[in-house]
């Protein structure tokens, strides 16, 4: 069974929709860099070992990150799962990760790689939003796109509106991602090419609530 951590930084409703989802694989752990991080809450009512790892006692991101990924290698973790976790992440982390660490990030990349997404939408106007689960590589929000959850920008959709829609598909498609992660149906190869079902994968697949 694949042994899951989950990093987080916030509330952790995706968290919570991967606790949910009772994956094939296993959530051995969650780590957190914000004490206060209601994940947290989550993690231990549903009886998942936590860690605090705060980012201030650490001199650099180096060592810090050198600090999170001991604990992972203490929890012989095989899938790392970015739900919210608001640090970026040095080079050398995410080269020991690589293939194996996934986050969700809330545009339809490679449109609105960063921050601020949903106001970025509204500014220009777009009919289409949503999310993506990708795999992490060195560059910000850049790597192979998994699944996406479409929407439809309504004429009355503010930020706050496309946040909660957008929040609904993403504990959609990430648990989705997630399991097929875990059963085999997703795999990354050690050349980086990513396949879905055996089959090279072009596209992420496409969830739509339009
Ligand atoms: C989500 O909007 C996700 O797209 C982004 O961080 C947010 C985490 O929300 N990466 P939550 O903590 O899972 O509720």
């Amino acid at each position: 069974m694949i042994k899951i951590a989950v990093l987080v930084s916030g509330s952790g409703s995706n968290l919570q929709a991967l606790i949910d989802a009772n994956l094939s694989g296993q959530i051995v752990g969650v780590i957190s860099n914000k004490p206060k991080a209601f994940a947290l809450e989550r993690a231990a009512k549903a009886g998942i070992a936590t860690t605090v790892i705060e980012h201030k006692h650490y001199p650099d991101r180096e060592t810090f990150d050198a600090v999170m990924h001991q604990q992972l290698l203490d929890w012989d973790v095989d899938l790392v799962i970015l739900a919210g976790f608001m640090r970026i992440l040095s080079a050398k982390f995410v080269q020991a990760w690589e293939g194996k660490m996934v986050n969700i990030h809330p545009s339809l990349l490679p449109y609105y790689k960063g921050m601020h997404t949903h106001q970025r939408v509204l500014n220009t106007g777009d009919v289409l939003h949503g999310c993506t689960v990708h795999y992490v590589t060195a560059e910000l929000d850049a790597g192979q796109a998994l699944t996406q959850g479409v929407l439809t920008v309504d004429l009355h959709d503010n930020v706050q509106s496309l946040a909660a829609r957008v929040h609904v598909l993403e504990h959609l498609i990430y648990p989705q991602a997630v399991e097929w992660i875990c059963n085999g149906t997703i795999q990354h190869l050690e050349n980086g090419q990513v396949l879905y079902k055996g089959q090279a994968l072009k596209q992420p697949i496409q969830f739509c609530q339009l």
